[in-house]
């Protein structure tokens, strides 16, 4: 009896644990709309997963504050300034009431992509209607106190990171930095998940310039697993595994 009511209870857990939701993986992107990298991570790295499936697996929030600076004049008075001047901080708080307004990442995806395939000439108007919003409720917002409030909390969360980031874009991955391996997020999300894998996840990262000959070993290989040889200082730390 008690053993029939402990496989009873077993067969449901693992039934529950089956049909349990995936947890998503949370991607946040500290950036800012002018600057180039960010840009490019954006329309190169970041708009492929919505068409692969990969960002069906994350939370995905683009925090738009980056570089940008809050000082207080003598007289008083704040002053932002943008890294890339005052259009981008105009495209930051565009940005912070689209992802505001529309927090379905699917609605507002589109409209962050559209400013940054063109940060220099990019509008309101003309990513609101590419990605269907509502351009006057966008700009309402941008212009008033929702989008002062919106872009303080940018700064303050971006102000809070722990470490602070260093440069943008600045990919945090459950709360981990990626630093400068950035670039490896599709991979990063594809371990990190514990949902059904897309396809995309099987795909080999295909990137030249990371691909580096290893050297053989000639020498006895018990000396160079004590200490990295010279000839293979000369790469990446992080691309060589040398114990
Ligand atoms: C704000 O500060 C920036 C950088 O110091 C400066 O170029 C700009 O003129 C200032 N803007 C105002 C309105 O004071
Ligand atoms: C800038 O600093 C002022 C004064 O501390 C603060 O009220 C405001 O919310 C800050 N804005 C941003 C965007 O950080």
């Amino acid at each position: 009896m008690l053993r029939h009511s402990l496989v009873a209870l077993l067969a449901a857990s693992v039934a529950t644990q089956v049909h349990a939701a995936a947890d998503k993986v949370e991607v946040d992107l500290f950036a800012e709309a002018g600057c180039p990298y960010c840009a490019h991570f954006t329309v190169t790295d970041v708009a492929p997963m919505f068409e692969n499936g990969l960002s069906d697996l994350i939370t995905f929030r683009y925090i738009a504050w980056g570089n940008a600076k809050n000082f207080t004049k003598p007289e008083g008075q704040r002053n932002i300034s943008c890294q890339h001047g005052k259009t981008e901080c105009e495209l930051n708080r565009l940005i912070s009431c689209a992802t505001h307004l529309h927090p379905e990442q699917n609605d507002w995806f589109p409209f962050v992509k559209c400013i940054e395939e063109d940060p220099e000439s990019a509008t309101a108007a003309k990513c609101a209607l590419l990605a269907k919003l509502d351009l006057t409720e966008i700009q309402l917002c941008a212009s008033g106190s929702l989008g002062d409030q919106l872009e303080a909390e940018a700064a303050a969360e971006t102000n809070a990171l722990q470490p602070a980031h260093q440069y943008v874009p600045w990919v945090v991955v459950n709360g981990i930095p990626l630093g400068s391996s950035y670039q490896s997020l599709q991979s990063v999300i594809c371990v990190a998940t514990n949902a059904q894998r897309p396809k995309a996840c099987y795909d080999v990262p295909d990137d030249d310039s990371l691909s580096v000959e290893f050297p053989m070993a000639d020498d006895d290989p018990d000396d160079w697993s004590l200490q990295p040889r010279p000839d293979l200082q000369a790469y990446p730390k992080n691309r060589i595994f040398v114990q």
